[in-house]
């Protein structure tokens, strides 16, 4: 255990859950070590040597002396590689089953000996010895993954009756090596507080709390996702290990020209504890990249439009009371609030889906009270249930056998805020049917939206990992398992509940839901939060490369806690961060329990005046943020984008974490140290215009531009068409005018609020007619809106 791990749990034994959690950890190591098979040393196997090949429907199965390789490539482009009998399904990462193949991919023998299955967008090369080359149809080398090697599990342990009669699989663990581009940049993995651009180094695949504080040194977190998005010279691809074990990935780094002139290749290793050997890829551009990804893994939820408001909350209102004094503070002084979350302590002794009535005597009329100011009100929602008989959701979820067993087949209990605490194994559809009717209760208080918290699962621990026992049973939709393979599904599969039961109680709105752990998919139902970042600069940066590198795994809404969970934020710290929020998808304040008050007021009147400046900019920019959130949608393109997106050729933004693209028109540079009023911009290609005061900037290269104190530096791009709120909420279109003999245009979705109802696309052309920008709307002369064109002669 390391240093950190040891003061935590010496913090977790000193707490009221204490002993609970020192008797935990000990049943862990109990249970695990009876029941779980030893990893044995043993020797690996390697596939051998290609003895044949049989084509199938988009590609071939590929026959070695000790195993077999199926290529698949999908309609749409994207190229499934399973080994050793491992099939596209069954999966939780795929969204809607597996996609067609692609007839016209066809196998053939490679002149070098092995085989090839040649397709319209990708060219994959198996040589005789298994290895596994990715290349663009031209012929260039994106990926080679050397032949995999297995180590064959021991036999499962027998004794469990619930094993009986199920198709439970027994992994092998198994190693994959890769090599990249000598000046690869890898992306992704889940929510990487180091990120976005991945250092070298080494990043474990298990969903983690890290304990209620974590910055840039903190691996991994709450959202780990086997998904890396690969960038070099010679191109883009996009690999998705379908695979949910806890696993390891090495990354080490290339190098350009080393030595005598010849490049290193880049490399990274994937180490499996168990689970299929299967993998998708996409190539192409970043564009295509996320295209592909949510055709395969599903759509973003579309979040309603309220939920791209300003949000607050806080660990620790005490009562309706507060509640009402916070709504009136935002009330009084003219500030938009969208919604108020509540936390734990509104629950009656921490018991999930229930009200403490005596600081909360009314919550129905609370919220509906709210509501007629604009507000909603979303309701934290934590799996693990207090292990109470006689309290409904427990009596309930027992009747139906809702709860995760241990290895001997007893209700698993584990240790959370209510202390003694069950948790729903939601690999289970009848757990689910059950989980989803409970929301009932939480829209029947007036919520609009709920929160997802504690779902890595979190059980807290005097040592170790923070979660439950890896023997732990789950129900894997029949198949039967083990927390080894249910672990980092766990919040994907509760959030899936929790979106059906929403949509199933009230189907006529869009569910808000977002939650802090989640997988590959997790979009599907909704998106997600920093979770507890540490109330540092650093903390800061490190929430802007959670935003990126969770859009390139195909999760686009998501956003920080503004001002930091875990401490008391300087003003010029909670000003920078609430400034940085205010263009990302997910704008909320909150704050932990004890770590002081996250209002803007709470700053003093400086703090104030720009934090309100910052709130106006957000509530401008709303249809340009619901125009991003149906591309989302419909594209899979985030709407916060590495400034990389349209030229990925470009090794110098591939390194940027300290600025990012918000759709394609604006480019938001925060301050994320203190005391800085100009920073540095490294911007890519064509003209920008700083969107306050006109000043423009030439790309590619680095400019230094103002970031005085009341605002951060937002550009704009030439040509750009950016949909914003005039001031009586209709919309105008803000157009930058383009470099002379350019063009440009842009878009705007409509959004009918919530609902379904498909948006309406309006697409812009911005052009020059002598000294005049001039806007049409496709099919029409006249753009339609008010326009203020901004760039010319400013
Ligand atoms: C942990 C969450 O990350 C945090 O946001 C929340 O306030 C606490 N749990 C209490 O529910």
């Amino acid at each position: 255990m390391d240093v950190r791990g040891l003061v935590r749990s010496l913090g977790v034994v000193g707490s009221v859950n204490g002993w609970r959690s020192l008797r935990d950890s000990c049943r862990r190591y109990r249970l695990d070590s009876r029941y779980l098979p030893s990893r044995g040393a043993g020797r690996a196997r390697v596939p051998g040597t290609a003895r044949d090949a049989e084509p199938v429907p988009g590609g071939g199965l590929i026959h070695f002396t000790r195993s077999t390789l199926r290529v698949r490539v999908a309609v749409g482009g994207a190229v499934f590689c399973g080994w050793d009998g491992a099939d596209p399904e069954p999966s939780y990462g795929l969204g809607s089953g597996c996609p067609e193949a692609d007839t016209r991919a066809l196998l053939e023998p490679d002149k070098e000996g092995g085989w090839r299955i040649v397709s319209e967008r990708v060219l994959v090369v198996v040589t005789t010895h298994g290895a596994v080359e990715i290349r663009t149809p031209g012929g260039v080398l994106l990926r080679r993954d050397l032949p995999p090697r297995w180590w064959d599990a021991e036999d499962a342990p027998t004794g469990e009756a619930d094993r009986e009669g199920t198709a439970e699989s027994v992994g092998s663990r198994w190693v994959l090596r890769s090599e990249l581009a000598a000046d690869a940049a890898l992306f992704g993995l889940g929510g990487r507080a180091a990120g976005p651009r991945l250092p070298q180094g080494s990043y474990r695949l298990w969903n983690t709390d890290p304990g209620g504080s974590f910055g840039p040194q903190d691996d991994p977190l709450y959202i780990t996702m086997p998904v890396q998005t690969v960038v070099s010279d010679s191109g883009c691809h996009l690999v998705f290990h379908d695979c949910t074990w806890d696993g390891r990935l090495m990354l080490r780094d290339g190098v350009v020209g080393a030595g005598s002139g010849h490049d290193h290749p880049a490399w990274c290793e994937l180490r499996m504890d168990g689970g299929p050997l299967r993998y998708w890829v996409l190539v192409g551009t970043p564009a295509r990249l996320l295209q592909g990804w949510t055709g395969l893994t599903g759509q973003p939820a579309l979040p309603p439009r309220w939920a791209l408001g300003h949000q607050h909350s806080r660990w620790g209102f005490g009562n309706a009371d507060e509640v009402r004094r916070v709504v009136a503070g935002y009330r009084v002084r003219g500030l938009p609030l969208s919604a108020l979350h509540l936390d734990i302590d509104h629950y009656d002794g921490h018991r999930i889906f229930t009200v403490d009535r005596e600081n909360f005597p009314d919550l129905p009329g609370l919220a509906a009270r709210l509501r007629e100011d604009g507000v909603r009100t979303v309701s934290i929602v934590d799996p693990a249930a207090k292990a109470e008989p006689g309290w409904e959701v427990y009596d309930s979820g027992t009747r139906v056998g809702a709860f995760c067993r241990d290895a001997r087949g007893r209700t698993a209990r584990g240790t959370v805020w209510p202390g003694a605490a069950v948790f729903p194994d939601f690999t289970s559809p009848d757990t689910r049917k059950w989980w989803s009717g409970l929301y009932a209760e939480r829209l029947a208080q007036g919520f609009a939206g709920v929160w997802h918290d504690m779902n890595e699962p979190t059980s807290f621990q005097a040592w170790g990992d923070p979660s439950l026992p890896r023997s732990t049973r789950h129900a894997l939709e029949g198949r039967g398992g083990d927390h080894r393979e249910a672990h980092n599904v766990y919040a994907l599969l509760m959030a899936r509940a929790g979106y059906e039961g929403l949509l199933e109680l009230r189907p006529d709105q869009r569910p808000f839901l977002f939650s802090r752990s989640g997988w590959a998919g997790m979009q599907r139902y909704g998106g997600t939060w920093s979770g507890d970042v540490a109330t540092e600069w650093e903390g800061l940066r490190a929430s802007l490369a959670l935003v990126v590198g969770l859009g390139l795994c195909g999760v686009p809404y998501s956003g920080p806690d503004v001002g930091g969970f875990s401490g008391r934020p300087s003003p010029e710290l909670y000003l920078r961060w609430f400034q940085l929020g205010a263009y990302l998808p997910f704008f909320r304040t909150h704050s932990a329990i004890g770590a002081g008050q996250r209002e803007p007021w709470e700053f003093g009147p400086e703090v104030l005046g720009h934090a309100r400046s910052a709130l106006e900019s957000r509530e401008r920019l709303m249809p340009y943020l619901y125009t991003l959130a149906h591309e989302a949608r419909r594209t899979g393109a985030p709407y916060v984008r590495p400034l990389w997106w349209n030229e990925p050729g470009d090794r110098d933004l591939r390194g940027v974490g300290d600025a990012f693209l918000l759709g394609d028109a604006l480019l938001v540079a925060p301050v994320l140290d203190p005391g800085v009023v100009r920073r540095p911009v490294r911007l890519p290609a064509g003209r920008w215009y700083d969107r306050d005061t006109g000043e423009v900037f030439e790309g590619p290269g680095r400019v230094t531009v103002d970031a005085p104190l009341r605002r951060i530096p937002v550009l704009a791009r030439a040509g750009s068409v950016v949909p914003v709120a005039g001031p009586e909420d209709e919309v105008e279109l803000e157009v930058w005018a383009p470099e002379q003999g350019r063009t440009g245009g842009g878009v705007l979705l409509t959004d009918a609020g919530d609902g379904w109802e498909d948006p309406v696309e309006e697409r812009f052309t911005v052009r020059w007619e002598g000294d005049r920008v001039v806007v049409g709307r496709e099919g029409c002369a006249e753009a339609g809106y008010g326009v203020r064109v901004r760039g010319v002669g400013e």
